[in-house]
């Protein structure tokens, strides 16, 4: 089957409904700096957690689809919501009709498989969207890795919004977060580490960390995220080969790019001139 997309090597592919996805971006180029990078946030429909399944799979796709034209051969979905209820369906049907040689990458598995280092006491909070803590992904993946860890779950339905709306740093905020701590931490006073589920809320980690009692872990998905992107780029290198080494980084958003670029510089830490796209 000959693939519609280049051949020729491009930028590794980013994705995340919005901002949040910018957390495992600025990690992954802290380890893996010599790479280019093409980041897309679907601002413009964010947040994606409360959407349903076959939407939140439609609008991944579309994306995918997106970077694949830009002709990124791996695309990480940077995102907890995409990646519970989309990935599987991609890999599984889409893949092969698209381009077989491409491969698309979440962030729930590495961090599954991080987690069972972490924990002492085998008592695990995961805070998540209400569509990635609804679709169980990982308390079926935790339990089929490290059988011996429980897990609670939270939903945090107004993390996100906060989050893109530029309110991290409103009263609002701590309302909020003080709330859903309180209510994950009265599940079990055993908790012992909280995986943020979702790329959005390490812009919230102060807040969580004020609100978290001190000696429970708060694990923040970045790191694990980019040392296993190293981890998979050092096993294949056919595909290290088809990423191309510049060391650059474009920014794409569905929103107005005048919107999006101002609070992108601030998570990155460096000036960003994003480019706004139609995603179909
Ligand atoms: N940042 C995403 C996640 O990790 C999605 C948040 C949303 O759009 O609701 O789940």
């Amino acid at each position: 089957m000959t693939s519609q997309y280049s051949s020729r090597p491009a930028p590794i592919g980013v994705f995340d409904s919005g901002f949040g996805g910018l957390s495992i971006l600025r990690e992954i180029r802290k380890v893996l700096p010599q790479y280019d990078y093409i980041f897309l946030g679907d601002n413009a429909r964010a947040p994606y957690g409360n959407r349903s399944f076959q939407l939140v799979y439609e609008f991944t796709l579309q994306a995918v689809k997106h970077l694949f034209a830009q002709g990124c051969h791996l695309v990480i979905l940077a995102c907890n919501t995409a990646s519970a209820k989309a990935l599987r369906s991609i890999q599984q049907r889409d893949l092969c009709r698209l381009d077989p040689d491409r491969r698309v990458l979440g962030v729930i598995r590495p961090t599954v498989e991080a987690i069972g280092n972490i924990t002492k006491s085998g008592k695990v909070g995961i805070f998540g969207t209400p569509g990635t803590v609804q679709s169980l992904s990982y308390d079926i993946e935790i339990a089929k890795m490290h059988p011996h860890i429980k897990v609670y779950s939270h939903a945090c339905p107004m993390w996100v919004p906060l989050v893109e709306n530029r309110e991290s740093d409103s009263p609002g905020a701590d309302y909020f977060v003080k709330k859903d701590v309180d209510a994950l931490m009265s599940q079990c006073n055993d908790i012992d580490s909280i995986i943020l589920g979702c790329t959005h809320y390490p812009l919230l980690y102060d807040k969580i960390r004020k609100y978290t009692p001190q000696n429970v872990q708060i694990i923040e998905q970045g790191p694990i995220v980019a040392a296993s992107l190293q981890d998979y780029l050092c096993r294949h290198p056919e595909m290290e080969q088809r990423c191309t080494r510049g060391g650059t980084c474009q920014y794409c958003t569905t929103e107005d790019a005048s919107r999006f670029s101002p609070l992108a510089s601030i998570f990155v830490n460096h000036t960003v001139e994003a480019k706004h796209v139609i995603l179909s």
